[in-house]
């Protein structure tokens, strides 16, 4: 079966009902240029929370971010390391970057004494979901998954990862916009993104 040829009631795909933006990509390098996007969005004082499994690109969506954030240093997946604070190199936010898997609660992710910098910074959290929320007012939740659902033990994981992610955006309260939300899901085609470039430069 293709990828084209998703059956319909394949369980992870969202209902329309859950609210979210719904961003497919079909390659981590895609993931990576939609976190960039993202990155055009987002300023001082905003809470990421990145949901989704185990391998499912997290890492990937922070690096992007990264990159569109214009921050210092290489955004990785922090083995020892929690939380890590990547400065702007450019007068923007810095980014501070989170590892939650090993944190069993807001008390332990408040004990690394990040709200200090919470206010100038755009800090994304890593296996956050329903731990971190509470440290911003409106925070953003990115949930990437996997759209075939679960991987069945025993599978190649390499062989068996198509490159296909869907990416869930939901915003809480009135700090986040669907129609901005959406314009992610659209990156400009060729004659659009030459006109963004000529406005670009005149201004
Ligand atoms: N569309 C895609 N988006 C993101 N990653 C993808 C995609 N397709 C394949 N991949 C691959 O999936 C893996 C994602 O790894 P990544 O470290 O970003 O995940 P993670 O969710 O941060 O994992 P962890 O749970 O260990 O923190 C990478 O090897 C990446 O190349
Ligand atoms: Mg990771």
């Amino acid at each position: 079966m293709s990828p084209q040829q998703m059956p319909e009631a394949a369980p992870a795909v969202p209902e329309a009902g859950e609210e979210g933006v719904v961003v497919a990509t079909a390659s981590a390098g895609q993931t990576r240029d939609l976190g960039e996007r993202l990155a055009a969005l987002l300023r001082a004082g905003d809470l990421v929370v990145l949901a989704g499994g185990l391998g499912a690109g997290k890492t990937t969506l922070a690096q992007g971010i990264g990159a569109g954030l214009g921050v210092r240093g290489r955004v990785s997946s922090p083995t020892f390391i929690i939380a890590r604070t990547h400065p702007s190199t450019r007068g923007g936010p810095d980014l501070i970057h989170v590892d939650a898997y090993r944190l069993g609660s807001l008390e332990e992710v408040d004990a690394l004494d990040l709200d200090s910098s919470l206010q100038d910074s755009v800090t994304l959290v890593e296996w956050g979901e329903d731990k971190v929320e509470s440290l911003a007012a409106e925070p953003l939740t990115v949930e990437v998954r996997r759209p075939h659902g679960g991987l069945e033990a025993g599978t190649d994981l390499d062989g068996a990862d198509d490159g296909r992610r869907l990416i869930v955006l939901r915003g809480a309260g009135e700090r986040w916009s669907r129609a901005e939300l959406e314009t992610l899901a659209e990156p400009a085609g060729p004659l659009e993104s030459l006109a963004g470039a000529e406005e670009a430069g005149s201004d």
